[in-house]
């Protein structure tokens, strides 16, 4: 039985958040450049939502660049750019056809001007889609998220817009890129490394974490539908006993 057919679709996670890992070592197997893992990683990330939308996921976010990705060699980040670019705009019929809702969150900012351009075009353009939301993080971290609410936050307490004891988790959620999204049940890793790499802190704090040890590029519909799987064997208690969550 593949891995699509145990699937439960009455119990499926709302969100599921990708760390997209394994690229360089991708094309380093394969004897090429690193900017040829990430665009073989374009094929993996169609795989992914094809996969999200067809079981019927409706939030999928994909960590594409973080903050600390800028620190790469120029080369790599230009190429990496201008691969965004390329894709959002090859792309944009797809998502159209599959009434793909496209957002971004993170310091869009920092991105050069062509890119941010097409990406808001694109993000316009789809914002009436309502299949699945696509969302990627770029030029993302979870402690840059973190501190601008917080800064927000201070601002208008300073402006006397807000009463400091009305700061509270609600509040907090309510300033973060995320305001309005579900946090992920599920967290998905390829690459094999098991960490976050400072991606969605507050937002992953009762996710299921799910590690693959296949690069990126090599990723499948079928390895979507296999984490799923192992999502839907896992018991999720958030704090409470086993008794309390099967009944
Ligand atoms: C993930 O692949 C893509 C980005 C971070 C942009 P990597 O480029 O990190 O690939 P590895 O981890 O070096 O193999
Ligand atoms: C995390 O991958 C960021 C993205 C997938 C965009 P990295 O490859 O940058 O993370 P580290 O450096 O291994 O922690
Ligand atoms: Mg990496």
């Amino acid at each position: 039985m593949s891995f699509k057919d145990q699937i439960v679709k009455e119990r499926l996670p709302r969100h599921v958040a990708i760390i997209m890992d394994g690229n360089g070592r991708w094309a380093k197997n394969h004897g090429e450049p690193r900017v040829f893992g990430h665009m073989n990683g374009v094929n993996a990330v169609r795989e992914a939502l094809t996969a999200a939308g067809e079981i019927g996921v409706k939030y999928l976010t994909l960590y594409a660049f973080s903050t600390e990705n800028w620190d790469r060699p120029l080369e790599e980040v230009s190429a990496l750019m201008n691969l965004l670019v390329e894709t959002i705009v090859k792309e944009i019929e797809d998502l159209q056809d599959k009434d793909v809702r496209l957002t971004a969150i993170g310091d869009l900012q920092l991105l050069p001007a062509e890119c941010r351009k097409t990406l808001e075009k694109a993000i316009k353009s789809t914002s009436g889609n309502k299949r699945i939301n696509l969302i990627l993080a770029l030029s993302y971290s979870a402690r840059w998220e973190i501190s601008r609410a917080a800064q927000r936050i201070a601002e208008k307490v300073k402006l006397g817009e807000l009463d400091p004891a009305d700061v509270d988790q609600h509040c907090l959620e309510q300033h973060l890129c995320t305001t309005d999204i579900p946090d992920p049940e599920l967290l998905i890793r390829s690459s094999g490394e098991k960490r976050l790499s400072n991606f969605l802190l507050w937002q992953l704090a009762y996710s299921e974490l799910y590690f693959t040890e296949t690069l990126w590029p090599d990723f499948t519909k079928e390895h979507f539908y296999e984490a799923l799987v192992a999502y839907q064997n896992r018991e999720r208690r958030f704090g409470k006993i086993s008794e309390q969550v099967t009944i």
